[in-house]
């Protein structure tokens, strides 16, 4: 045979993709893709407000940067093929340790919002947690989610309220709660400081340009509902039904005050599991065990909240070597890839969860976003389960991953 038979023996034309968002994501091959997406689709503000973190955005950085800090130690001839992905959660099987944390206003990356969000985490079988200051409400969430589902919540002053909004959770069936306890008082986000950023947008000379140069956001805002804390709304004078701006809202309306007593205080109107999302010390996490919740959330809150604040990853170890076994850890900020998930719980952790990447795969192209980005987490960690010869999640241990130099 002659080489061009050969090499037409080889090679198959490509059939042409004609759905438009399809041909978007099998052109996003990473987390990094999935943000560049959103940036090109969202405006400016809106962007900024979902990519950016407190003050130098060391803490944002860093807590991404850190995972490159850990190498992995890959055993080799140990046949992974069949490798089990499956792990426990607060009693409850889960297809891979993985849960999507809670994000505020999540209808500005697209007018779904939550909904989407919640039918692809469950169609996945992974665990969503919905915010206090989420754009749909704890009943429409459950309505289109049977999967495994929680709430989360700040205190706010007004205490009658979140027992009102716990119980809702609990008569919709969300299976946890979650309290975020890293937001006294709300971090500076300079970037929303530099733009005059309201929430929901308000729109302005400025912003109406801004729309033009992004119509398909723009159109999709306009033909939708108007974005408001849908689980607060009518609930308290300031629900989000008129723009503020969110340092000052959250600063008026979240109680700095807030301590030890009201995780016993929450315990007392809740049944199911508690989880404190924002937990960045080893002596808070012992603390955290001792006061009884089902688990801890190492967190910066995505380097929104205290800049220079430690990354979550770097907070595994010292946390799991006190208090693992005990009390569910989970690694919550800079979790990137489905290669961070082993590195994480390689370290000690019980699962990881995500914010960002979501809300770039939202915004990118809705809920196939979502369900596109779900299989890259699926893809990497079977991937580099088989490339370090962990047949199961009980397989990654310590002796997996070494810190780089
Ligand atoms: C809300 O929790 C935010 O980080 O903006």
């Amino acid at each position: 045979m002659g080489t061009i038979e050969t090499f037409r023996s080889v090679v198959r034309f490509k059939p042409i993709e004609t759905d438009p968002v399809k041909r978007r994501l099998d052109k996003a091959a990473n987390v990094d893709d999935l943000r560049l997406l959103a940036k090109r689709r969202l405006p400016f503000g809106v962007f900024d407000y979902i990519d950016g973190g407190a003050e130098d955005e060391r803490a944002l950085r860093g807590s991404v940067d850190a995972f490159r800090k850990i190498q992995f130690r890959p055993r080799v001839l140990r046949d992974v093929s069949n490798l089990d992905t499956t792990t426990t959660l607060f009693g409850k099987t889960v297809p891979m340790p993985l849960m999507f944390g809670p994000t505020g206003f999540t209808r500005i990356a697209n007018s779904e919002g939550e909904l989407a969000v919640a039918r692809a985490c469950a169609a996945a079988g992974i665990p969503y947690s919905l915010s206090t200051m989420g754009t749909r409400s704890i009943e429409e969430v459950a309505a289109v989610s049977s999967g495994s589902k929680w709430f989360q919540v700040y205190t706010w002053r007004d205490r009658a309220l979140v027992e009102e909004l716990v119980q809702r959770a609990a008569a919709a069936g969300y299976d946890g709660i979650e309290l975020t306890v890293d937001t006294a008082v709300l971090g500076r986000r300079e970037r929303d400081v530099r733009r005059g950023y309201t929430l929901p947008p308000k729109v302005g000379l400025g912003t109406m340009l801004d729309g033009l140069i992004h119509p398909g956001w723009t159109i999709d805002f306009l033909r939708n509902d108007p974005i408001t804390f849908a689980s607060v709304a009518g609930l308290h004078e300031d629900d989000g039904s008129s723009a503020v701006n969110l340092a000052q809202f959250i600063n008026s309306q979240f109680d700095p005050a807030l301590s030890w007593d009201d995780v016993e205080w929450l315990a007392s109107i809740w049944d199911g599991p508690i989880i404190l999302k924002g937990i960045q010390t080893v002596a808070d996490a012992k603390q955290a065990l001792a006061s009884g919740v089902a688990g801890i959330k190492l967190s910066n809150h995505g380097g929104r909240q205290l800049d220079d604040a430690p990354h979550s990853i770097e907070m595994v170890e010292p946390v799991a070597q006190e208090v693992g076994g005990q009390i569910t850890i989970i690694c919550d900020g800079g979790v990137r890839r489905g290669s961070d998930i082993v590195k994480a719980v390689a370290l000690g952790a019980d699962a990881v969860s995500i914010g960002r990447p979501y809300l770039y795969a939202l915004a990118a192209a809705g809920q196939r976003g979502v369900e596109h980005l779900i299989e890259l987490f699926d893809e990497g960690l079977r991937r580099t389960m088989a490339l370090t010869g962990a047949r199961s999640i009980a397989d990654i241990d310590r002796e997996l991953v070494g810190w780089a130099n």
